[in-house]
């Protein structure tokens, strides 16, 4: 084969592998009860289906640190942890996701695809707790720092008013989950102003997608905006 055709055909394999790999950093986040379990499947059912090559991680937690600091916040109801101590858990164990799976993931070319990320806690520990616009910005960065600017391309935020979530989630309510309805009407406006002032704030794209329909129709529109991701590969 001549060098030309040889670097032709090098260049061809490269921009099959790129649309087969479809390098993606995915988020799904919303308040609780919002319906994000059943999208995670629905999504992972998609993905697998486009053969994309993908890895799944929730945040907090997947790593050793993760799971340990996951449990003192979600299950240790007996424990008196600060404003800024549930803020600071919260970052460190991402950071030890990024730095431990997400950071190698990506730099394997897969695609990754994470339950919550910097997004909730920006609005569970401060548009939630009445942090102003300035305290805002600071979470958005002190995060971002903390992630190595390791960042979604893509993140689904779904909306669903607590009045409709809350009837969903009849099991026994974590630590948050147990802070009360007001917290959690915040948490919902929370998210509807953190997607509206998105830009200069997060990079990448966020859709808040409206969750209070039926599964199918909230998925529909998941999977529009993932097909057209895909296809510009
Ligand atoms: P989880 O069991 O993962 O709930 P869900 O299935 O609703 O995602 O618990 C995560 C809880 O932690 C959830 O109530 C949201 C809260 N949370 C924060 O308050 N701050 C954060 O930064 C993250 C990632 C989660």
């Amino acid at each position: 084969m001549t060098p030309r055709k040889a670097k032709a055909l090098d260049s061809l394999k490269a921009r099959y592998e790129m649309k087969k790999g479809a390098i993606m950093f995915i988020t799904i986040d919303g308040g609780d009860g919002s319906g994000k379990g059943l999208q995670l499947e629905l999504i992972k059912k998609w993905l697998v289906e486009r053969r994309v090559d993908f890895v799944f991680f929730r945040d907090p937690g997947d790593t050793a640190l993760g799971d340990l600091i996951r449990s003192l916040l979600l299950d240790r109801s007996d424990l008196a942890i600060c404003a800024k101590s549930e803020l600071a858990l919260f970052m460190a164990s991402r950071a030890q996701l990024v730095s431990e799976k997400i950071r190698p993931a990506l730099q394997e070319g897969k695609t990754v695809l994470v339950d919550r990320y910097l997004l909730s806690t920006v609005v569970y520990q401060g548009y939630a707790v009445g942090a102003d616009e300035k305290e805002i910005v600071r979470a958005w960065d002190v995060g971002r720092i903390l992630v190595d600017d390791v960042m979604p391309d893509l993140t689904f935020v779904l909306d669903c008013p607590p009045e409709i979530a809350f009837q969903r989630l009849n099991r026994k309510r974590d630590r948050i989950e147990s802070k009360g309805f007001e917290y959690h009407l915040r948490v919902a406006q929370g998210y509807r102003d953190a997607v509206k002032n998105w830009s200069g704030r997060a990079p990448g794209e966020a859709f808040l997608i409206d969750a209070s329909v039926p599964p199918e129709s909230v998925f529909e529109k998941i999977k529009d905006v993932l097909e057209t991701r895909l296809n510009r590969f």
